[in-house]
């Protein structure tokens, strides 16, 4: 391989560890001044145990999950290649994306397969039925 294509290379996955950095990193559900502002985005039986849902809240598409009862809420497009994790599958705690099976710690965001990748999270809240998350 020539130098050339060496340098190339070296750009474009400087580009990609940046771009990666600063699009899909951030785990805050807080707004500008940190003030968290809940939105309703389903009721409780709209997400059976073990399925998944798009919602969108303050203009973001969210994937809601319903994992062993307890209800999760994470940033919609996998970091990877932009598959919807809501049509993803749920196991151990996870959603695995449904294109390329990397793995998303429903809590954290955290990826198992590439530590380099996260998704965000959001505070999840049911009242009256209602399931709300911070964003
Ligand atoms: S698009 Fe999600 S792992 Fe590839």
């Amino acid at each position: 391989m020539r130098r050339g294509h060496l340098v190339k290379m070296a750009v474009l996955l400087y580009r990609f560890n940046s771009f990666i950095k600063g699009g899909f990193t951030t785990m805050s559900s807080e707004v500008g001044n940190g003030e968290k502002r809940y939105h309703k985005v389903a009721s409780v039986g709209e997400v059976p145990m073990g399925s998944g849902k798009l919602v969108e809240a303050a203009g973001q598409k969210i994937a809601l999950f319903n994992f062993k009862g307890e209800h999760y809420a994470v940033s919609d497009m996998c970091p990877h290649r932009g598959a919807s994790l809501a049509e993803g599958f749920l196991d151990g705690g996870k959603v695995f994306c449904p294109w390329h099976c990397f793995d998303f710690n429903l809590k954290t965001g955290d990826c198992t397969m590439v530590p380099s990748l996260r998704i965000q999270t959001y505070e999840v809240k049911i009242e009256g039925g209602d399931i709300f998350v911070a964003c």
